[in-house]
């Protein structure tokens, strides 16, 4: 019998934590045996997706194109980690109908605590104007409304983060 596949899909501001918390939950489920892939935005955009930009438009289609790919590995059993901006919450919605396996995490940490973390230096520049429709600066991030998930990494572990998720996956029934 194939276990049932779900896709986790973690959707917070750059810099907020969901890069770093995916590849944990990541490894938690590969070490247990686990099917699992992550589909990173800024991993992604180097080839699914290379060539988008930042615009709406954009970026609507390259969330469109991971969900697509998502939608295939989840109905195949695959525990799918998605960590994209999606800073719109109409394409997040019309992922996660499409796919219906879906756990939406919000990875929460205040704008200032990610400009603050600056791990990139892309605030910065943001800052400078040398980066156009930077998300939290110059372009918009629509919160969820109801997340499955909300991880406030400026005030929770790294562990706990992941804590949180692992048991969002436990009670609807993805693990054994
Ligand atoms: S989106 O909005 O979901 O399509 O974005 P995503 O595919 O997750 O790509 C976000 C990463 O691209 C880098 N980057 C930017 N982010 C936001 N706004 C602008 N203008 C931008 N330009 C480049 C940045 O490294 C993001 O990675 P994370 O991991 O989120 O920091
Ligand atoms: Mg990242």
């Amino acid at each position: 019998m194939m276990r049932r596949g779900v896709t986790v899909w973690f959707t917070g501001l750059s810099g907020a934590g969901k890069t770093t918390i995916s590849k944990a939950v990541e490894q938690e489920l590969r070490s247990q045996g686990y099917l699992v892939e992550v589909l990173d935005g800024d991993i992604v955009r180097q080839n699914l997706t290379k060539g988008l930009g930042f615009s709406k438009e954009d970026r609507d289609e390259n969330i469109r194109r991971i969900g697509f790919v998502a939608h295939l590995l989840t109905r195949n059993g695959v525990i799918v980690l998605v960590s994209a901006i999606s800073p719109y919450r109409e394409i997040r919605q019309e992922v996660k109908s499409k796919i219906g396996d879906f756990i939406e995490v919000f990875v929460n940490a205040p704008l200032d605590v990610c400009e603050k973390r600056d791990v990139k230096g892309l605030y910065k520049k943001a800052r400078l104007g040398e980066i156009k429709h930077f998300t939290g600066i110059d372009d918009p991030y629509e919160v969820p409304i109801n997340p499955d998930v909300e991880c406030h990494t400026d005030i929770e572990t790294e562990a706990e983060s992941v804590a949180k998720v692992w048991q969002k996956l436990q009670a609807f029934g993805y693990l054994d």
